[in-house]
């Protein structure tokens, strides 16, 4: 897109969010604050979703305040030739409206003298709530400098509204710009993980030694090497026994022959993120006990994609894997029919929570886990109340969302055996998921992520190339 079209992009979304808070209302948004990782160091700079969403622009110290009637201010840090030689570029106040389209953009250093008489007259302030440490401080300061001048006219904003409540829902739809991201984001990790797949057998194949840094390694340099900014979570690049610890990282484990390997990595590109997983035998061939329980898998994946589509449910994706899974855990005899009973038993006293348990998926976006109720907000206040047969806690359930065409989540079923008593030993160590990114659309949904395969034949052929 060029860039006076992003540009047209962002000044929709912000009369978008104008028209939502009032006429009367001000919207108050910062970026994300830079983060020290140790002395003189900062973790690479990662702007604030919300705050990209509104503007495009990823410079640190920065602040977006829109008003109901449209306008959209900037804070931003000032041109400063020397630190600019230290840290780089700053598109500066001068050159910010006619960049970025907004109406007016002052220096961040007039920030606490400005906001006063930006918020005198408005009856709502919305900015982000428990996102920002000091936030709400801030606003106090802000709000009570207002305060102090009601005796000379002043008129102080009578309301505070949390802004994330119509931003993640404007959010939650992905309009065509995004979903073309994202699509190239699942594009590029579904790269990378065909060249982690074919290093491990390569690698194995020449009698060499591979780690799972070596994979990681892969991920990286596929992701990098077409313009991602970095990955959009730490990549996990679990071998064997590591792959049924869920929030394991790529570290230095060796990737042995016969083992699984899972790795669950996606790059995050400008600003959007893909989260693709995929688990295939190390020397590239699948054993008896591996296949059985990757099909079971596969199959309870194909289940949920089924159940994805504009009008069902978020959970009916999971209800269609777990009643496979469930069913393939009392085949294969990882549960014991004479001890857990039928389907529906298993089901219903969530006896498969030993092997799978994880939700099916989630919100995709600019965040890995994106932002987004999960709840349908036309159904609020159904609210019902059962006892989970497992902790034996009391949950309040309330109607899971409908999902819409443009809303992009997750399909990621999976299985992991522990050793323990009773379970069969041929599949004990086995850790197994399989995670793709779906666009949904009226008539199903979209797999953006299929880039690389799923079906064990498929990824079997590919790394014997
Ligand atoms: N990679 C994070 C997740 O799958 O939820
Ligand atoms: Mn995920
Ligand atoms: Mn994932």
């Amino acid at each position: 897109m060029n860039p006076s079209a992003t540009t047209a992009l962002y000044a929709q979304r912000r009369a978008r969010l104008a028209a939502l808070i009032g006429a009367k209302g001000i919207a108050i948004l910062p970026t994300a604050p830079e983060q020290q990782r140790n002395r003189d160091g900062d973790f690479l700079y990662r702007h604030d979703s919300y705050f990209y969403y509104l503007s495009g622009f990823t410079e640190p110290k920065a602040w977006l305040v829109i008003t109901g009637d449209g306008k959209t201010t900037l804070f931003c840090q000032p041109k400063d030739l020397e630190r600019e030689i230290w840290d780089g570029y700053r598109l500066g106040p001068d050159a910010a409206p006619a960049q970025l389209g907004v109406d007016a953009a002052y220096s961040i250093a007039e920030l606490d003298a400005r906001m006063p008489g930006l918020l005198d007259g408005r009856d709502s302030v919305w900015y982000p709530f428990a996102t920002h440490k000091g936030l709400e401080t801030r606003m106090d300061g802000w709000l009570g400098s207002v305060r102090a001048r009601v005796r000379f006219g002043a008129l102080c904003p009578e309301q505070q509204r949390d802004l994330c409540g119509p931003l993640d829902e404007m959010r939650l739809i992905k309009d065509v710009h995004e979903q073309a991201v994202m699509r190239r984001a699942a594009q590029i990790s579904a790269g990378a993980h065909i060249r982690a797949m074919q290093l491990s057998a390569r690698m194995l194949r020449d009698g060499n030694e591979v780690r799972e840094y070596h994979l990681d390694a892969e991920l990286l340099h596929e992701f990098r090497r077409h313009g991602s900014q970095y990955p959009a979570y730490g990549s996990i690049v679990a071998a064997g026994a590591n792959a049924c610890v869920l929030h394991y990282r790529a570290d230095t484990a060796p990737v042995r022959d016969g083992e699984l390997v899972l790795i669950d990595a996606g790059c995050e590109l400008d600003g959007y993120a893909s989260d693709i997983t995929r688990t295939f035998p190390a020397n590239g061939k699948f054993t008896g006990p591996q296949r059985a329980l990757y099909e079971l898998v596969l199959a309870s994946q194909e289940a949920a994609v089924a159940a994805t589509r504009a009008g069902a449910r978020f959970t009916d994706p999971h209800d269609a894997s777990v009643k496979v899974l469930a069913q393939g855990m009392l085949d294969l005899g990882l549960l014991d029919r004479n001890k857990v009973g039928t389907l529906e038993d298993v089901i219903e006293k969530r006896a498969y929570f030993q092997f799978y348990m994880h939700r099916t998926g989630h919100w995709l976006g600019m965040d890995v886990h994106d932002c987004g109720g999960y709840v349908e907000p036309s159904e609020i206040g159904r609210v019902s109340e059962r006892k989970d047969p497992l902790s034996g806690e009391v949950i309040r359930d309330r109607p899971s969302r409908i999902l819409r065409a443009g809303m992009v989540l997750t399909i990621e079923p999976g299985i992991y055996v522990r050793p323990a008593e009773g379970v069969p030993e041929q599949f004990h160590d086995i850790g197994i998921r399989i995670e793709d990114d779906a666009i949904v659309t009226e008539t199903g949904c979209e797999l953006i992520s299929r880039g690389v395969p799923v079906e064990a034949d498929a990824i079997e052929a590919l790394m014997r190339g």
